[in-house]
């Protein structure tokens, strides 16, 4: 196995959006310095999507422009539209992230569109970004299944993520919005999905509902992915799933990277100081199992 590993910490976003507790625009900025100290060089710090669709992340101007900016990190942020983009420019931002997904309703739910409608949209946003010099990664949701219409067909999980690559994302993360998809299943839809896209251009993102997250990392792994999307603590779901819960963790997908042999240039010890920070601002334990093994208070 090639021994690098990418993260791509969502938490400060998947994590947070669906949270009903206020959290300080402070908090959510101190939470990002943690886990960038930690070693994350990927962070997607905040959602430019409409307010009142996602409250939680209304502060999305100010938590990116009041984040320090290194030179090797990138902060990534949801963008929905051109409406987004232009929030994003007020920020420092260099990379957006563009997202749909691969069932009718989940997409309607989602984002209020079907998926013929959506493409145009993402399209203009993707190419906007491009001409300001912006990187922009893809986002295919319900690819495992789907909380509405169940089991989604792998050709419609491809046509979605083809049609993002053409519009010139640079790599296109495959959701398991739901938690619904088992590892044989994982292992068989990312071989395919490689054969047609190439590895580097794919990430898995498992959100770990009915527990089945560390064995897809593991399933997808073996497949040759090499970029995964995790939380802190555990943290997060789709407020337009039901059912969502929170993506894996990243303090349990580090230590069993770490186990295998595997690099991330995360320090866990100060990754579990992250999610130890985040427990006292929500008041409460997260799923992460390392987390509550290695947390001192
Ligand atoms: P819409 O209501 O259809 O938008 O929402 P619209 O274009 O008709 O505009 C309606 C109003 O919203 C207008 O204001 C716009 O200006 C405003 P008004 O004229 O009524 O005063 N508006 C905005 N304001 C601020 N920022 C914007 C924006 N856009 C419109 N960007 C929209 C369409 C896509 C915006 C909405 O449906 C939305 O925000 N959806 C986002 C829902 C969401 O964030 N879901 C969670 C993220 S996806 C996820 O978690 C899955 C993922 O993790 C992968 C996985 O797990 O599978 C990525
Ligand atoms: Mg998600």
């Amino acid at each position: 196995m090639k021994d690098q590993v990418t993260l791509f910490e969502v938490g400060p976003r998947d994590g947070l959006q669906n949270e009903k507790t206020v959290i300080s625009t402070s908090d959510k900025v101190e939470l990002i310095e943690r886990l960038v100290r930690s070693g994350l060089r990927k962070v997607e710090a905040t959602s430019f999507v409409n307010p009142k669709w996602i409250p939680q992340l209304a502060d999305a101007v100010e938590v990116l422009n009041r984040v320090r900016i290194h030179d090797d990190v990138v902060y990534s942020a949801l963008v929905p539209n051109l409406k987004g983009l232009e929030r994003a420019c007020k920020t420092g931002i260099k990379e957006i992230a563009v997202f749909m997904s691969a069932s009718e309703s989940h997409n309607k739910s989602n984002i209020n569109k079907s998926i013929a409608e959506t493409f145009p949209v993402l399209q203009e946003v993707v190419e906007a970004a491009t001409d300001k010099g912006m990187d922009v990664r893809g986002y295919v949701s319900t690819a495992f299944g789907c909380p509405y219409e169940g089991e989604i067909s792998l050709t419609a999980v491809a046509h979605v993520t083809e049609q993002l690559l053409k519009m010139g994302v640079y790599e296109v993360s495959i959701g398991d919005t739901i938690g619904v998809g088992t590892p044989k299943q994982v292992k068989e839809r990312f071989t395919s999905l490689i054969g047609q896209f190439g590895s580097d251009k794919l990430a898995g993102h498992f959100h770990d509902t009915r527990g089945m997250g560390l064995a897809n990392v593991y399933a997808a792994l073996e497949a040759g992915i090499r970029t995964f999307d995790s939380s802190i603590g555990g943290l997060g779901g789709c407020p337009y799933a039901p059912g969502a819960s929170g993506n894996i963790s990243t303090e349990d997908v580090v230590y069993m990277l770490h186990g295998m042999g595997l690099n991330t240039g995360v320090d866990l010890e100060k990754l579990v100081e992250a999610g130890e920070f985040m427990e006292r601002v929500l008041g409460r334990e997260l799923p992460s199992r390392v987390l509550q093994v290695m947390k001192k208070t």
